[in-house]
């Protein structure tokens, strides 16, 4: 195999944003020197190498690159992240290399901080922490005080509270951090939207628009990543997280290299413990919080509990206890 890098460097002599952007992912992920040669497409010499490659090739957008088979097969990429995860991750699954068993044991009796700094020390910023915008901004917390580079994404459903909103802007300015987003496809939204209306799931269940509304965008970014990172608790669902690990294989999606490290680093708090934390150290909160919500999830699916009542009557009320679980975390045995 032979990687070609179509690079464009612009008429004032600067190579285009995007292909330094897309060099410097390729090198932090050690994967610059699997890239063969760079050839310049040259704004004003239509002659230049890289130009003749784009017509050739038909292609409009810069970076691109060009991978020769040993059969003299070419194929075409313009993302970066596909051709990572196509060629050159491909060969290593992280699921593989990743010793579950001896990690298990050793963080066997860790605190979330332990957890949290183990996660971060193995994948750095290509662990996604998922932040919903609620309780879990503890893994933040924790996350921040490693002193590591980490990432937080949320997935904006479009149906999130204006608190929600809120939140997440001041947990971004608190920590001084950006927030990824990952959102619903239009084309996969509006078609939900035009033939069933936006709020079908008190018709017929949540599973059909939290699929295209949470899973289908978290898959699409989880898919720039090694492992990610939840806020899940054993204590939130007896049917559906009571075996919860510390860390697991996911069943669910795929990064950058196969299937991802998933890390669960306060599965084993109680929510009295959470909250003993979230108090102590003056972490941010969401206002819903104060006004009797519980677990937070999208607005119309979401409402406040009483004292006494379980965190998860608070979400999709009209469905069975046992349905309670949107497809981000398949129970074990369903996924
Ligand atoms: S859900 O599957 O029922 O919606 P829950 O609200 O319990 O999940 O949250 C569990 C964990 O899933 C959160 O701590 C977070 O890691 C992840 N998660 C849930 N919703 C989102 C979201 N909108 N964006 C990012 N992560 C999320
Ligand atoms: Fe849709 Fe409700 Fe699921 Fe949000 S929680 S994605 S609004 S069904």
């Amino acid at each position: 195999m032979h990687i070609t890098m179509v690079k464009k460097r612009l008429a004032s002599g600067e190579p285009c944003r995007k292909c330094v952007q897309a060099e410097d992912l390729l090198r932090k992920r050690g994967l610059w020197d699997q890239i063969d040669e760079v050839v310049w497409a040259e704004e004003t010499n239509a002659k230049s190498a890289g130009m003749v490659l784009a017509r050739e090739h038909k292609v409009e957008a810069a970076p691109f690159y060009l991978v020769r088979g040993e059969d003299g097969s070419v194929t075409i990429f313009v993302s970066a992240l596909k051709l990572i995860k196509t060629h050159l991750m491909a060969a290593k699954p992280i699921t593989a290399e990743f010793k579950f068993e001896a990690v298990r044991s050793t963080l066997a009796h860790a605190t979330p901080q332990e957890v949290v700094r183990h996660a971060l020390e193995a994948f750095g910023a290509e662990c996604a922490i998922a932040f919903s915008g609620s309780d879990d901004v503890v893994l933040l917390e924790l996350a921040a005080q490693t002193g590591l580079p980490f990432t937080v994404l949320v997935v904006d459903t479009g149906r999130l509270h204006p608190e929600t909103y809120r939140f997440i802007e001041e947990v971004r300015n608190h920590y001084g951090i950006e927030i990824h987003t990952t959102a619903p496809k239009p084309s996969e939204l509006e078609p939900l939207v035009r033939h069933k209306g936006l709020f079908s799931f008190f018709e017929d269940g949540h599973e059909e628009c939290c699929h295209i509304r949470k899973v289908l965008p978290l898959r699409r970014a989880l898919g720039g990543y090694r492992a990610w990172m939840t806020g899940q608790r054993k204590d939130q669902s007896l049917s559906t997280r009571a075996d919860l690990e510390l860390v697991e294989e996911d069943v669910t999606f795929d990064g950058l290299s196969g299937p991802l490290v998933k890390f669960n680093p306060i599965a084993n708090w109680s929510r009295d413990l959470l909250w003993q934390y979230i108090r102590d150290h003056e972490l941010p909160h969401n206002a819903l919080h104060h006004r009797g919500f519980s677990s937070i999830g999208c607005e119309p699916c979401t409402r406040a509990v009483l004292p006494g009542q379980h965190e998860r009557e608070g979400r999709w009320w009209w469905e069975d206890e046992g349905a309670k679980e949107c497809g981000l975390h398949p129970a074990k045995g369903r996924a």
